[in-house]
């Protein structure tokens, strides 16, 4: 058996091996009995997750980057130390810093069907030069029949920060029109959609997307769930420590505007992103640790 020298300590061969994925970036690609996924090191970011037997459950975008300093279009993008545009710095990247940058990958075990990975990013002179705080984010992926993501942000310094975050998650449907979103009913939200944000309230009964959609629901914990009845499942999303939930589909003329968003691809996605952001941003004191988390499982839809 040949050794594969991108994994080095870290291969589980036939389980969890690195390898160069695309742009020639390198990714862990899990393989067991319960699913396949793929985990880039830029980023930290989960491109793949497809339970034994059902279709993938991520959506890519065909013309996404994947190139240091530009995000990955799919997946799950981590979103970190800001989301959306930074409040003091209108010029710095769009949803932070942590998608745009290679994280160390710390460790890859196996547990039973399960393969538990973890990635961190620590403050460094790319981060500083946007954001002066010393921290530490860790990414703890477990890939098994259920996908669990979990961010813990430090910080290091001896200062207090604040800070915004997002688990961005693309899901792949088979036509946004045709699905709706449960959790979010009779909730408040920001509309950001056509340029001009304002407060609206959701009707008591599950979303359908009919139009773009950008709506941040802060103050909730709630799971969601994707309702998919073309692909006969339902997408569950449970969370803890995210008070914020983010739903996006850019629809016809924002996904042409996109330079790394195929003109025709935006029926196949829907974003549904466990988050902390606005007024539901977390503060966090010297050596103190928050962690926050999205777990992901497929049931039948009847
Ligand atoms: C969503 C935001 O979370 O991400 C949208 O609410 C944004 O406003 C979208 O357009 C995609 O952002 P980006 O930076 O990946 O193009």
């Amino acid at each position: 058996m040949t050794s594969n020298p991108l994994g080095g300590k870290f291969n589980l061969p036939g389980v969890a091996e690195l390898e160069r994925g695309q742009g020639d970036l390198p990714r862990l690609a899990v393989n067991t009995e319960a699913c396949q996924a793929h985990m880039y090191l830029h980023g930290a970011h989960v491109t793949h997750w497809q339970p034994t037997g059902q279709r993938p459950v991520l959506w890519v975008s065909r013309k996404s980057w994947f190139e240091d300093g530009k995000p990955i279009r799919g997946g799950v993008p981590v979103c970190f130390p800001w989301f959306g545009s930074s409040e003091h710095m209108p010029d710095a990247p769009k949803h932070g810093l942590a998608r745009l940058m290679p994280w160390n990958l710390e460790s890859v075990q196996q547990h039973g069907e399960e393969v538990r990975v973890a990635m961190s990013l620590r403050s460094n002179d790319r981060t500083r030069k946007w954001w002066p705080r010393e921290f530490e984010i860790r990414h703890l992926a477990t890939f098994g029949d259920r996908l669990t993501m979990r961010l813990e942000v430090r910080n290091r310094g001896a200062d207090p920060f604040v800070f915004g975050e997002a688990l961005h998650s693309y899901f792949f449907v088979e036509d946004v029109r045709q699905v709706s979103v449960h959790g979010l009913e009779g909730l408040e939200y920001l509309d950001a959609a056509g340029g001009q944000a304002a407060m609206r309230r959701e009707p008591e009964e599950p979303l359908k997307v009919v139009e773009e959609a950008d709506r941040l629901y802060c103050g909730t914990q709630a799971t969601c769930v994707i309702e998919s009845p073309g692909m006969g499942r339902r997408i569950v999303i449970d969370k803890s420590g995210s008070n914020s939930t983010v739903v996006w589909n850019p629809w016809v003329e924002k996904a042409q505007a996109m330079p790394d968003f195929g003109d025709k691809e935006w029926p196949q996605m829907m974003c549904v992103e466990t988050a902390n952001a606005a007024e539901d941003r977390v503060t966090l004191g010297p050596g103190a640790t928050h962690a926050m988390e999205a777990a992901i499982r497929l049931e039948p839809y009847v």
